[in-house]
């Protein structure tokens, strides 16, 4: 499967990082909890070398809890701090603010040092495209002040979201590109919905989903759609169709409509909670 992307946009969102990034003191980093590996850019090391780092675990209510909680320990001990969150529910909020200070204790101690007293820390959220970060701005800012949606570039004046005395948040979101080059990358992006589905084929998608779910999360398929389980993945798209009553006129299958169904039942939740990779590959 191939997948296209906008380098325009990229080259463009990357310059304006590069100008945020100096302003700040930690960056705030949001990962997809389903493919916390997948969904970050591969740049952001580099771009937030020198700074405090925070990593947020997002859509956490989406992904297994063991993997969440896995996830957790492979960031720390890779020196970054991490919040496992929900920012549509607002899970994990309430700890933010504590965990900013913390991850920022050497900054305010050397602040300290120099006489330089309750300067606030600054801070920005970064992530991909559709990760939750205006969800997640407006969730710690406690009210509608991030606009939901992608504009990369329409930014004008810096505006500063005074969180409380100590904390200052980038309204501005940086938007930064995954590693898209990589095929499993962008399956795993296709799979939570991050590719606009018009450029996939969404059958193919969701045959990779059911050899994924059937290795990794067995029994998933039967108990939701109470089928048997082929070693031929197509076959099984047919057994959802026809357990669902997916028809084309004339009565025929439609595995088409099955695959969409089938991606939007992982998309939302409903297959459970599935973590798509795992830090035992990552080591
Ligand atoms: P972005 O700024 O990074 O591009 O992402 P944005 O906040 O627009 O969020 C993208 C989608 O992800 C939104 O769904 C949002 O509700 C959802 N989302 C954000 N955080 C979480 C989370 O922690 N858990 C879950 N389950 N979903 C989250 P949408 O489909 O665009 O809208 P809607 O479903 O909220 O109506």
């Amino acid at each position: 499967m191939h997948f296209q992307w906008y380098p325009g946009h990229m080259t463009k969102a990357k310059r304006m990082m590069q100008e945020n990034i100096k302003l700040i003191d930690l960056v705030i980093e949001l990962v997809d909890a389903r493919i916390p590996v997948s969904s970050r850019n591969p740049d952001i090391d580099e771009l937030g070398k020198n700074k405090a780092r925070l990593i947020l675990l997002n859509k956490s209510d989406l992904a297994e809890e063991k993997q969440n909680d896995a996830w957790a320990e492979y960031f720390k001990e890779k020196g970054f701090s991490v919040v496992k969150v929900n920012s549509k529910r607002g899970g994990g909020i309430k700890s933010i603010q504590g965990v900013i200070q913390e991850a920022c204790k050497e900054k305010i101690e050397r602040d300290r040092k120099r006489g330089i007293l309750n300067r606030p820390v600054r801070a920005m959220v970064v992530g991909i495209p559709n990760v939750g970060k205006s969800t997640f701005i407006n969730a710690l800012a406690g009210k509608a002040c991030a606009k939901t949606g992608n504009k990369p570039g329409v930014t004008k004046g810096k505006q500063w979201i005074r969180l409380n005395k100590n904390v200052e948040l980038l309204d501005t979101p940086g938007i930064l590109w995954p590693k898209f080059e990589d095929q499993t990358v962008g399956l795993r992006l296709a799979f939570i919905g991050s590719i606009k589905d018009e450029i996939l084929n969404t059958e193919e998608l969701a045959m990779e989903m059911i050899t994924f779910l059937t290795e990794k999360y067995p029994g998933v398929l039967e108990e939701k759609y109470s089928i048997e389980i082929s070693e031929d993945s197509y076959e099984c798209l047919r057994r959802i169709a026809e357990s669902r009553h997916c028809l084309v006129k004339g009565n025929e299958l439609d595995t088409n409509k099955a695959a969409i169904l089938l991606i939007d039942d992982f998309r939302s939740g409903k297959l459970g909670r599935i973590t798509l990779e795992f830090p035992e590959d990552y080591e």
